[in-house]
């Protein structure tokens, strides 16, 4: 949650940091703010709510060429989203402003100690104890050399560091280093202070962060969409390390040890306009209609006649069982692949909810294979449960898209989902991805195992013809979804009902229509109807069913005719060549793989309807594109 990037260069910092505050605003945007230094004073400006209130602010008040600059955009954790809680917090002495992203837990110990000191707070955030806390670690140093403190005098300290910040820069990285060794919990933080005034300082514990390294100036963030007009060379910072940055260098240290560590660079596929909208109304249209090359790129050198080709594989032993981890849209993706990777695939499988799985003290057997999905490869309890299963020993495979992101690299081994940047807040592009992936995965294991080849030529070829069917076919799902959503709108609850592989699929649609548009919505297996739910159903309470050519196709038309038979209106996904009688049927071409087009027409009706509403479509209240806090 919250995004924040630093940046040290020689160009003016505050626009760049405003521009990669907007690319990071995905991440959280109750509040923003950002700080820099007017020759030797800290200057930082703050705003409730979007962004867009911050950057007005900063025309009025910011009129500066200042080289180095830090910025936060804020999903609450601590306080609630108001001005006083926003980031940058500066410590009470005015030496050090910080952006922080992460919880750190025991901030309530550390203020006490402070408080006792004599430390004022003005928020209440763990971020503000985090900053004094390092700048309190600094006066331990000041006392010790200078016998007295900052806030004795001021002037002194910033006419001492004019001479001589090389020594002030050590103390300076000492003091950091400290601090962050007293903080428990997860921080990705960015420092800015006058008394280093050609420097940032960063580090992280179990939060995202990264430097982009460009000709000249140096970047620190959260994701690299915020600097990607300036460079695609990316350092990805570990956890315990922290980056000591100038306008000229960058040197990366561990935070235990002091020692150096020797940081590759990596160089970043993905270009700007992947990360722009595009001409279209929203990132999440924008990302619903590339899905046909999305698909194309995740088959792409992935396919060899009848073989999978899955290199990143070839080295895992097959296993007996396999349990998939995840949360949200990602989970939904892993209750799809199971039907597929237990009946390809021949592995029995369980799907776990990472946050429930990591707490249960679950028993894991030493021959699963644990399969994490994710998105952004930064969610706090997807990144617990891979850690804990590492730590048991077992061997984990990542499903991931964000290239070098804390899954991808500490997952065993990670096969990538190409999917390109998701920017919209709502998950949808990422999903598709991740089936396809999964897919492949489990006609992977059906190979390696020798068996079902004449199911995966037949799969093989439909996965061949999909991205142009879904290419000819999105302009007319999106029609479709405008008109059931404008008719649809009066509904405060929805059903969305599946059964087989269309189960997951309902779940999600049932996520995507509540996300976006605030109605509630439940979804449900088709079958599970009759033990309960039925009971809501009324005129009011419309379902969106999802009616595949399926060995279920009976079973589930009795399931939606019981619907409708207690005066439940209900809008019919079903393929071409099958009906039904009712009133509200929108049909999808006949493929074999039906979920890949009935997916994107759910993304579409909640789409449509979260905009006819009149909802912030990509950025939904009270979410956050990646839940980096537990
Ligand atoms: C919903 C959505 C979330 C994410 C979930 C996991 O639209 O985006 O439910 O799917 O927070 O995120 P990742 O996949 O990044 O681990």
């Amino acid at each position: 949650m919250c995004g924040i990037i630093g940046y040290c260069g020689h160009r003016p910092a505050v626009p760049l940091v405003l521009e990669g505050l907007s690319r990071l605003e995905y991440r959280g945007y109750d509040s923003a703010g950002l700080a820099y230094l007017q020759f030797d004073t800290l200057k930082v400006i703050r705003s409730e709510g979007k962004l867009s209130r911050l950057v007005d602010k900063v025309a009025q008040n910011a009129n500066t060429f200042a080289p180095i600059g830090i910025g936060h955009t804020r999903w609450a954790t601590h306080g609630l989203p108001v001005e006083k809680n926003a980031h940058p917090h500066k410590s009470y002495n005015g030496v050090l402003a910080i952006v922080h992203n992460g919880i750190i837990e025991n901030f309530q110990e550390i203020k006490n100690v402070l408080l006792e000191k004599g430390y004022e707070f003005y928020s209440d955030t763990d971020t503000e104890v985090l900053a004094n806390l390092i700048a309190d670690e600094l006066d331990n140093l000041f006392l010790e050399k200078f016998a007295h403190k900052f806030s004795d005098d001021r002037d002194f300290f910033v006419k001492k560091a004019q001479e001589n910040f090389q020594e002030f820069k050590a103390d300076m990285e000492e003091a950091f280093c400290r601090a962050l060794q007293k903080a428990h919990g997860a921080y990705a933080v960015v420092m800015l202070s006058p008394l280093i005034p050609q420097h940032i300082m960063a580090a992280r514990l179990a939060a995202p962060l990264l430097m982009g390294i460009g000709v000249g100036e140096y970047f620190v963030a959260s994701d690299v969409p915020a600097f990607l007009p300036y460079t695609r060379e990316v350092v990805f910072l570990d956890d315990r390390e922290v980056a000591i940055v100038s306008t000229s260098s960058f040197e990366v240290k561990n935070i235990l040890s002091r020692k150096i560590i020797e940081k590759e660079i990596h160089h970043i596929p993905w270009d700007l306009q992947g990360a722009a909208k595009d001409g279209y109304k929203h990132f999440m249209l924008k990302e619903i209609m590339e899905q046909p090359k999305v698909l194309r790129d995740c088959l792409v050198g992935r396919l060899q006649n009848t073989d999978i080709l899955l290199p990143e594989l070839d080295k895992i032993s097959i296993p007996e069982r396999i349990r998939i981890i995840a949360c949200g849209t990602s989970y939904n993706a892993g209750l799809w692949a199971q039907y597929y990777l237990e009946q390809l695939g021949q592995i029995p499988v369980s799907v776990e909810i990472a946050s429930e799985f990591r707490y249960r003290k679950p028993i894991v057997s030493k021959n699963e294979l644990i399969i994490v999905i994710s998105q952004s490869g930064e969610t706090a309890d997807t990144l617990g449960a891979l850690r804990l299963c590492k730590e048991l020993g077992n061997t984990v495979l990542g499903v991931c898209n964000v290239l070098g992101s804390s899954v991808a690299r500490e997952a065993d081994v990670c096969v990538y989902t190409q999917a390109g940047p998701e920017i919209s807040v709502a998950s949808t592009k990422a999903m598709l991805s991740q089936m396809v992936v999964l897919l492949l995965l489990a006609m992977y294991l059906g190979q390696r195992k020798n068996i079902g080849l004449e199911k995966r030529k037949i799969i093989i070829e439909e996965l061949m013809r999909l991205p142009d069917i879904l290419e000819k076919t999105l302009p007319v799902l999106r029609e479709k979804a405008q008109i059931f959503a404008y008719k649809y709108t009066f509904a405060k609850s929805f059903f969305y009902l599946g059964r087989g592989t269309a189960f997951s699929l309902a779940l999600e649609g049932a996520l995507k229509l509540k996300e976006l548009s605030y109605i509630h919505a439940e979804g449900y297996a088709t079958g599970e109807m009759k033990h309960g739910p039925i009971a809501l159903i009324d005129p009011d309470f419309p379902t969106f069913a999802l009616l595949f050519d399926d060995e279920y196709f009976s079973k589930v038309r009795s399931g939606i005719l019981e619907v409708k038979s207690r005066q439940g209106h209900v809008i019919t996904l079903l393929q071409e060549g099958t009906t039904l009688d009712n009133d509200d049927l929108w049909y999808i071409p006949k493929t074999s793989l039906p979920e890949f087009l009935a997916l994107p027409a759910m993304q579409l009706f909640s789409y449509e309807m979260a905009d006819y509403l009149g909802k912030d479509v990509d950025q939904p209240r009270n979410l956050a594109k990646s839940v980096t806090v537990e």
